[in-house]
């Protein structure tokens, strides 16, 4: 039997769990903040429930094979007291998050090597602790080798499709590019399609390229296609779109995950020596916006 812990039970990691918890071969563990029953999760293949056991104080946990973290980066040192207590010396992590800095981001609380950075292409929304709703059908890549694969094994019985990538750098780059222009309607509140104009293209345009750019400059194989492909989507963005995470976040009066998805594009390209100037204003607003709803009394 293989033992997993998954830390953040959110919109990811509660889906993932009650996936893996499909398995009889995996016993599945959730570290929550939030306590609740069991996890209900509405899949493109209709409703799937699990009844992982459900952990919120980290003093009860103990180690286990696969620590799976799930929470926004912005938690992460929170993660501290469950990795203290969940990670053996041979317990393997994988970072389920967005961005290009898994590994750097928890290189001070797990020894690197046991860390698998992950990069997920499932689009959920957790509607109440345990109760979330898969939108489609997801893909997860993780870089090739003995840990990556094992991870691709772990989803084996599940409708996640995994694989391992030789070249896992161009698929978290991919994702970062196809993600950055959800700054514009995370600081303006509405959708872009139906505000779109010369200089709404332009901006995001901008933002988009700047991405690719750094991106590359790390080494990463981003194809035009990419670039064109999100600002198409942009364009075309419903006035009725639920809006990316940032903006959800930001309506909920939460912090958001501005310097992971677009703070790390204006730091890298500091350190290429590539301008990032769209980058570094819509950050710099975000951050000053932050989110009107949250009391400042
Ligand atoms: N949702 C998507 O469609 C999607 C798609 C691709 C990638 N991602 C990425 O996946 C990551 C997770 O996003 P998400 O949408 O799943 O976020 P989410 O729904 O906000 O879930 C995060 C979960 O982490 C929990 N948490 C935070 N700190 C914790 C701690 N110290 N111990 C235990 N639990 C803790 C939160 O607890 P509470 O219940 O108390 O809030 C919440 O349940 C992010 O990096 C996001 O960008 C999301």
């Amino acid at each position: 039997m293989t033992s997993i812990a998954v830390v953040g039970p959110g919109a990811i990691g509660g889906t993932i769990a009650a996936w893996l918890a499909q398995n009889p071969a995996l016993s599945v563990t959730v570290c929550a903040r939030t306590a609740f029953e069991h996890l209900v999760v509405e899949t493109p293949s209709g409703p799937i429930t699990a009844h992982p056991r459900v952990l919120t104080d980290p003093a009860t946990a103990q180690p286990v094979d696969w620590v799976m973290v799930a929470t926004k980066t912005y938690d992460i040192d929170s993660t501290a007291p469950w990795l203290n207590r969940l990670v053996g010396a041979n317990t393997r992590v994988a970072i389920i998050q967005n961005g290009v800095e898994h590994v750097r981001l928890f290189a001070h609380l797990v020894p690197p090597e046991q860390l698998v950075p992950v990069m997920i292409n499932l689009p959920a929304a957790r509607l109440a602790p345990g109760r979330i709703v898969q939108q489609r059908h997801g893909i997860i890549a993780v870089p090739s080798g003995v840990n990556g694969d094992a991870l691709v094994a772990l989803f084996a019985k599940t409708e996640i499709a995994a694989s391992a990538d030789a070249d896992f750098l161009s698929q978290a780059w991919v994702k970062l590019v196809s993600n950055s222009a959800a700054i514009v309607p995370a600081l303006t509140l509405r959708s872009t399609g139906p505000v779109w104009t010369d200089a709404l293209a332009a901006i995001v345009r901008g933002i988009v390229e700047e991405c690719a750019a750094v991106g590359r400059a790390e080494g990463a194989v981003v194809p035009d296609s990419v670039i064109e492909a999100t600002i198409e989507s942009a364009r075309t963005m419903d006035e009725g779109s639920r809006g990316s995470s940032l903006q959800m976040d930001r309506m909920a009066g939460n912090r958001m995950e501005i310097d992971a998805r677009n703070g790390v594009i204006v730091r890298l390209g500091d350190k290429h020596g590539i301008p990032t100037p769209m980058n570094r204003m819509l950050v710099t607003l975000l951050a000053a916006s932050g989110s009107p709803w949250v009391s400042r009394g």
